[in-house]
C-alpha cells in the first residue's frame, strides 16, 4: 500500500481507544461521587463467536472502569429462565446496562427477550421504545455499531448535513438504525437491499457508503463514486487453505483506489461497536442516577452524555 492509500485507512482501534479513554474519565468522576456504573451481559448457549464477543466486552468494560457481570446460561434454557434473569437485572438498582448477546438459541423468541429489558437499561438500543425514539430523532440509547459508524464519519468528515449516504442492508441491528442516524444528521439517505434494482448505479451516488449485508466482498469498485467514504460493517468468516479468515462486505483491494477513506476488516468498525457499548452504559448509568436523585444533570459528573 502506498502512503496516499494508507492515509485513507480509518483506524478503528485508535478511534475506539479514544472513546474508551473518554468513558474512563467519566467513570472515574462518577466513582469519586460513590457511584459505580455496571453492565450485565446475558449469554445463552455455546456459540463460539458469541463467547469471544462477550469476553471482549468484559475486557473493555474493565479498561473503562465499568463493573461487569456475565450470566452464562445453558443452550437449552427455557425462555422463562432467561426472562427471570432479565427481570432480576431490571429490578437491581446496581445494574445500569443489560445486554443479551445475540443470536439466541433457536427455541427462544428473540423479540420476547429483547422487549423484556427495561428500555432505560437497554444499552443495545434494541427495545421498541428506543427504536421508536431513534426514528423520531429523540435522544435515546442507540445501537452500538451504527453509533460507532457515526463517530468514525464525524471524526473524518465533520459536518454530514446534505451528504448522500447509501446504506447497503436493512437489518434491525445495523441497516435500519444506521439510516435513522444518518437522517437525523441531515443526510440524504438511500437504503439498498436484496430486492433493490440496479444497486450499483444507486450506490455510485453515495458520498458515504455503509456496507452491512453480511456478504463477503460484495461491494467492489463498480459500487463506488470516486471520493466516497466507505464504512465496512461486515464481519464474515471464510475458510481459506484450511484457515478461517475475517473479511468484510467490501472488496477492499478493488475499492481502496477509489475511496477517500475506508475502514479495514478487522480493525475498523468492530472495535468501535464495543467502545460505544461502554459509552451507552455510562449514559444509561448517568440517566438512572439523575432520575433517582432527581437532580439537574449539569451538577452531575456525567460529562458528555447527560
Ligand atoms: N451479536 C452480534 N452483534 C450484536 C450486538 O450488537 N448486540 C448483541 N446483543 N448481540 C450481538
Amino acid at each position: 500500500m502506498n502512503s496516499l492509500d494508507s492515509d485513507k485507512l480509518i483506524d478503528g482501534k485508535a478511534a475506539a481507544a479514544k472513546v474508551i479513554t473518554e468513558v474512563a474519565a467519566e467513570v472515574t468522576a462518577l466513582k469519586a461521587e460513590g457511584f459505580e456504573p455496571a453492565l450485565a451481559v446475558v449469554l445463552v448457549g455455546n456459540d463460539p463467536a458469541s463467547h469471544v464477543y462477550v469476553r471482549n466486552k468484559v475486557l473493555r468494560a474493565e479498561q473503562a472502569g465499568i463493573h461487569s457481570l456475565v450470566f452464562r446460561m445453558a443452550a437449552d434454557s427455557p425462555v422463562e429462565a432467561v426472562l427471570e434473569v432479565i427481570a432480576g437485572l431490571n429490578a437491581d438498582p446496581k445494574v445500569h446496562g443489560i445486554l443479551v448477546q445475540l443470536p439466541l438459541p433457536a427455541h427462544i423468541d428473540e423479540q420476547l427477550v429483547l422487549q423484556a429489558i427495561d428500555p432505560a437499561k437497554d444499552v443495545d438500543g434494541f427495545h421498541s421504545d428506543n427504536v421508536g425514539g431513534l426514528s423520531q430523532g429523540r435522544p435515546v440509547l442507540t445501537p452500538c455499531t451504527p453509533a460507532g459508524c457515526m463517530r468514525l464519519l464525524r471524526d473524518r468528515l465533520g459536518e454530514l448535513s446534505g451528504k448522500h449516504a447509501v446504506v447497503v442492508g436493512r437489518s434491525n441491528i445495523v441497516g435500519k438504525p444506521m439510516a435513522a442516524l444518518l437522517l437525523a444528521a441531515d443526510c440524504t439517505v438511500t437504503v439498498l437491499h436484496s430486492r433493490s434494482r440496479e444497486p450499483q448505479a444507486l450506490s455510485r451516488q453515495a458520498d458515504i457508503l455503509i456496507a452491512a449485508v453480511g456478504r463477503p466482498a460484495l461491494i467492489d469498485a463498480s459500487w463506488i463514486k470516486p471520493g466516497a467514504m466507505v464504512i465496512d460493517v461486515g464481519i464474515n468468516r471464510i475458510e481459506e487453505h484450511g484457515r478461517t479468515r475475517l473479511v468484510g462486505d467490501v472488496d477492499f483491494a478493488s475499492v481502496l483506489p477509489l475511496a477517500s477513506a475506508i475502514t479495514p476488516v478487522p480493525g475498523g468498525v468492530g472495535p468501535m461497536t464495543i467502545a460505544m457499548l461502554m459509552q451507552n452504559t455510562v449514559t444509561a448509568a448517568c440517566q438512572q442516577r439523575n432520575q433517582a436523585a432527581s437532580e439537574p444533570a449539569k451538577e452531575s459528573a456525567c460529562l458528555s452524555t447527560c
